[in-house]
């Protein structure tokens, strides 16, 4: 019997804009549809790209500049789409991740000035045809956002960073989205709950639009 193919969601966005947690929130909503779902992230989600995740978030491939920076996260990325992410897709499993090629777009690509047609080049070597069935993009001011990151303690190289750095991620991954199908910009601001309704309403109009989901049963409730 064929299995169908999962779908593939990745949220992206700049610093503290609650990626990591709504992730898991998602997740457990699509749980809730019967679906079995994987979380995962980049940098990182396989073990060969989990160890070039320390060399990238250290600082330690920094003074190589951002075409070697670019190089490493395409190569952590080619790992975790064989290892991790196409297996599972496969499968039949629904995959989410937090970040994948769109910030590469942004952080190496708009920011870090990387030519266009090289980050073309490893994305087709890195995902093949494999692109996100969907592409969520948090977004919240960006000084708010890094007060949230701040909050979490030691910042890595990214995180660093100064304000006009993380102006110029917030812009470039709000005109990623712009004409484009694969993005939904999801207003991050506000609470943890009504970040995660925004994305379940988009999520479910994207993915299930002939399938409302069934309210959750209450305790002692019977089925009809
Ligand atoms: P995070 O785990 O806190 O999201 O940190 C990952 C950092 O790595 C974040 O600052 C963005 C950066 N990054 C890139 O620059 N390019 C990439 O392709 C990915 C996946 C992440």
């Amino acid at each position: 019997m064929q299995l169908m193919r999962g779908k593939f969601i990745t949220l992206e966005g700049g610093e503290g804009t609650g990626k990591s947690t709504q992730a898991r929130r998602l997740a457990a909503h699509l749980r809730t549809r019967g679906l079995s779902v994987l979380e995962t992230r980049e940098p990182g989600g396989s073990a060969g790209a989990e160890a070039v995740r320390h060399v990238l978030l250290s600082g330690a491939a920094q003074p190589f500049g951002s075409e070697a920076e670019a190089l490493l996260f395409a190569a952590a990325r080619a790992d975790h789409m064989d290892e991790t992410i196409r297996p599972a897709l496969e499968a039949g499993h629904y995959v989410i991740c937090d970040r994948f090629i769109d910030s590469s777009r942004v952080y190496q690509g708009a920011v870090g000035q990387v030519d266009a047609e090289l980050l073309d080049a490893l994305e087709a070597v890195a995902i093949g045809e494999d692109l996100p069935d969907l592409t969520l993009v948090l977004d919240v001011p960006t000084e708010l956002g890094l007060s949230r990151a701040e909050a979490r303690g030691k910042a890595d190289r990214f995180e660093r960073e100064g304000l006009a750095f993380h102006e110029a991620v917030r812009t470039a991954f709000l005109a990623l989205a712009e004409n484009s199908s694969r993005h939904v910009v999801i207003d991050a601001r506000g609470s943890v709950e009504d970040v995660t309704q925004r994305m379940i309403a988009t999520v479910e109009a994207r993915l299930f639009p002939a399938m409302p989901a069934r309210p959750m049963l209450q305790e002692g409730q019977a089925h009809e």
